[in-house]
């Protein structure tokens, strides 16, 4: 497992993975398919009812949060989002299908958590895509982004101001916000279908709500102060930004993540269960 080693600890109480955390999270980046006892309750087919934890949706007309990316940082210090295990499923008529399903904590995590607003049809989003889940920067929506090359990897090192950070929008220290992709690296130089996340490093992470039943997974899924989710807003799609619009203010999301597009607004900081219905991948 990727330690906790970035950065150094300084005092302040942070998520210690647990060992349920580390444990789920020991198959990150392998492949290898398992088949699946059919009878069993899995949350990954191709589509359909699914629950997951996403950012929660306090304002606008967005119909729930946004999902979010179970985050892990490399030894060299580079940060990747978590791609749940590949399996397959047999189906009752004999047939067999690939499925993304991995348990952390007490939450079952899939790819379908994504299969909403259009990335369903994403190459990413095919459970074997081979991709190495490193988040990349995309620069245009942050001025601190401005020095990075597009898709190059985010480092923890590039945060490392986040407990002072500001820029001009809402309050300095709560928080450095990134603009990335996550499995959207072509194999062949062509374009592909991007999976926009945003990443956020904030002290309140580390005041994400214990005894929730959830907490097992949170745990898991933040690492040193880091949250990430996809950047899909429920409503009409459009990518929402943490601290990116002084218009955010007009409508009291500063500190939030703020939708443009029709004012909805988010927390990163209240992690919620929710359900929706994912839609299929194209196969
Ligand atoms: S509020 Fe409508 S797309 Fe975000």
């Amino acid at each position: 497992m990727d330690a906790d080693k970035y950065p150094p600890e300084d005092g302040r109480r942070r998520f210690v993975k647990g060992i349920v955390g580390s444990a789920a999270l020991t198959g990150i980046g392998t492949a290898g398919a398992t088949v699946l006892n059919a009878t069993t309750t899995i949350g990954g087919g191709t589509g359909g009812p699914t629950d997951y934890v996403g950012i929660e949706n306090t304002d606008g007309p967005a119909p729930r949060g946004m999902p979010i990316i179970p985050i892990t940082i490399d030894d060299d210090g580079y940060l990747k989002g978590v791609w749940p295990e590949v399996k397959q499923k047999e189906l009752d008529n004999g047939e067999t299908i690939r499925i993304t399903s991995q348990q952390i904590g007490e939450v079952t995590y899939t790819g379908r958590w994504f299969q909403y607003c259009g990335v369903q049809t994403a190459e990413g989003l095919r459970p074997e895509a081979d991709q190495d889940n490193f988040l990349r920067s995309k620069p245009g929506l942050y001025e601190w982004q401005s020095d990075h090359e597009q898709g190059q990897k985010l480092h923890v090192d590039d945060f490392g101001d986040y407990e002072e950070w500001t820029n001009g929008i809402g309050t300095a220290g709560t928080g450095k916000p990134a603009q990335t992709t996550w499995r959207s690296q072509s194999e062949n130089g062509e374009d592909v279908q991007e999976m926009p996340v945003q990443v956020l490093r904030s002290p309140k992470v580390s005041d994400l709500p214990e005894n929730s039943d959830h907490e097992s997974f949170l745990r898991a899924a933040t690492e040193s102060d880091f949250v990430a989710w996809l950047d899909k807003c429920t409503h009409f799609c459009c990518t929402p930004g943490f601290n990116a619009s002084q218009n955010a203010s007009k409508f009291d999301a500063t500190d939030a993540v703020y939708c443009q597009c029709h004012q909805s607004v988010y927390d990163p900081f209240s992690p919620v269960e929710l359900s929706f219905n994912a839609f299929p991948r194209p196969e």
